[in-house]
């Protein structure tokens, strides 16, 4: 089991900001990633339907020999963690992305939070349950920012477009007030800079991605699962097509080879 894979999956090629500091954190680890890019988005998903993809992908990355999965995406953590949770051995970590966000928000001082993300994320109000169970004074005020993951996944970030879209959506009595910010989607961290630019005051952005990787290590520590030898790297998605390679190395912010994976029939 030590020397099994960190399997790690998100809607598309958002999660791969998570991969990468995994990667970061953890050099010597084997990592199996998959982009369940048929199905993109899944901000805009039923429960039911993202449970039965993050149920099957588990299942896959489990057939390719992995010894704990992190669900890279905020949606998939809403509305599949517990049915993964619940389905796989209590010995394989499962991670999510949002449990070890909310400990940071709730530990971070301040009153006032804004989350954004998906339609799914924000729907589910698991980000202001889950803050409000560690400390129930903040305020969270959340919004759901649907054009942002097709943007950034276009490469539609850093410009004129992506400037006015992201101020629209932070704009509004509520949202200026805030302390902080939560990135409640795996794809925003290549927008925290100009979400940065975007806010009034200067605030506190909470971007999941290495935060999560805490989480990993801490998993694999305490189950004795870190590999001391490892350190490759494989990537799957279930659409192929080139842009999403060349937009999967924006992520990744390495040259990655994409190979599909029909895992559905
Ligand atoms: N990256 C996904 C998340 O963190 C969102 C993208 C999508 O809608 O598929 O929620």
């Amino acid at each position: 089991m030590k020397k099994g894979a960190i399997g790690i999956f998100d809607s598309g090629i958002g999660g791969l900001t998570v991969a990468r500091s995994i990667r970061k954190l953890l050099p010597k680890e084997d990592l199996i990633y998959f982009g369940d890019t048929a199905h993109l988005p899944y901000g805009d998903k039923s429960k039911t339907a993202i449970q039965r993809f993050g149920l099957r992908i588990s299942d896959w990355l489990l057939e390719n020999d992995c010894k704990a999965i992190v669900i890279a995406c905020n949606t998939a953590s809403a509305h599949a963690y517990r049915a993964i949770r619940k389905k796989l051995d209590p010995s394989i970590p499962v991670i999510n992305v949002i449990d070890p966000m909310a400990e940071i928000v709730a530990k971070s001082g301040l009153k006032s939070v804004g989350v954004i993300g998906t339609k799914g994320t924000i729907g589910s109000r698991v980000y202001v349950r889950k803050i409000h169970s560690l400390k129930s004074e903040i305020d969270v005020v959340s919004k759901a920012t649907p054009l942002l993951a097709q943007m950034i996944e276009e490469g539609y970030f850093n410009n004129q477009i992506s400037r006015t879209i992201i101020k629209s959506y932070l704009e509004g009595k509520a949202m200026e007030k805030v302390e902080g910010i939560v990135l409640g989607c795996t794809h925003y961290p290549l927008i925290k800079q100009e979400i940065q630019e975007l806010t009034e005051k200067e605030i506190k952005i909470f971007d999941s991605s290495e935060v999560v990787a805490l989480a990993v290590q801490k998993a694999l520590k305490e189950g004795s699962l870190l590999n001391p030898s490892g350190g490759s790297q494989k990537f799957y998605v279930s659409d192929y097509t080139h842009s999403f390679e060349q937009s999967a190395e924006i992520f990744f912010r390495e040259e990655i080879h994409l190979e599909k994976r029909d895992i559905w029939s």
